[in-house]
């Protein structure tokens, strides 16, 4: 029997890159897993090749009645992981503030609003993994609200650590540092890419990206660790402790 057996989660983003990997894990551990995101193709297919415990909910976490509409389709939450969300790169000078608002409506509001629908339907023993990155403690040239961003997701992770201790409710954050073969979007042109990948790589102590999988890892570790709250978890090859 899987350590989640019984349990259901939601994981927002959950049909790419990290957001599909974690879901996956928690299947195999037995979780029934609802997966959130806007494109129902991907989420059709993500819930294809995880099975029976998978199913998709199609929907834009930018827009709360949506996020309502998402938390209103399960009677209880276990677990609420909330990955959806992309990246904004640029010179501050060029990226219009429309640009960051549509990041923070997504990526940061999609969160805070995530655990604002969810909290009355967790039960005590449940626990909430935020996603955050690297850029929330490390520099990142051309990434300023993103870095904000994610910095704004850690406090956000610990200030909710303290206030929903009291109901039995963990939070912890997940960090992660540069993972490839996810669907986000870089962009970057591809000639470029390569180049851009280094000037990243140069600054990983492991000269090495992750994998989604170690991230679901990290996420495992958050869903059943029970004395882990207010922890931002870096997974990022050292990278945060340089
Ligand atoms: N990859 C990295 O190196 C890295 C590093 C640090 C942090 N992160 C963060 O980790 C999270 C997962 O990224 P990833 O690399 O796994 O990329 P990904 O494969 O693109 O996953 C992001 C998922 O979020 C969904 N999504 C995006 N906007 C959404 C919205 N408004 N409403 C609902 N779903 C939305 C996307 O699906 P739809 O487009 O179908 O909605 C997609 O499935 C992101 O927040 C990313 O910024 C990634």
């Amino acid at each position: 029997m899987g350590s989640l057996e019984g349990k259901t989660a939601i994981i927002t983003g959950g049909g790419s890159g990290i957001g599909f990997a974690i879901a996956e894990r928690y299947a195999r551990e037995g979780a029934q897993v609802v997966l959130a995101g806007r494109s129902p193709q991907r989420l059709e297919q993500a819930v294809e090749k995880i099975g029976r415990a998978a199913r998709g909910v199609v929907t834009d976490v930018a827009d709360e009645a949506q996020v309502e509409r998402l938390i209103d389709s399960v009677p209880r939450i276990d677990l609420l992981v909330t990955c959806a969300g992309g990246a904004v790169f640029g010179p501050v000078e060029q990226v219009p503030r429309k640009s960051w608002r549509d990041l923070f409506d997504a990526r940061f509001f999609g969160q805070l609003s995530a655990c604002h629908h969810a909290v009355p339907k967790m039960p005590p023993g449940s626990a909430i993994v935020l996603c955050s990155g690297v850029a929330g403690r490390a520099a990142l040239v051309n990434y300023s609200g993103g870095a904000a961003l994610c910095g704004a997701v850690n406090a956000m992770g610990r200030s909710l650590a303290v206030e929903l201790a009291p109901k039995g409710i963990r939070v912890n954050v997940l960090s992660p540092g540069l993972t490839r073969g996810t669907d986000i979007d870089w962009q970057v042109p591809p000639e470029k890419i390569d180049a851009f990948m280094s000037s990243l790589m140069e600054r990983i102590p492991m000269k090495r990206t992750a994998t989604a999988r170690e991230m679901a890892d990290a996420a495992f570790f958050l869903a059943t660790n029970a004395y882990a709250t207010g922890v931002v978890l870096d997974i990022d090859g050292g990278w945060t402790a340089v």
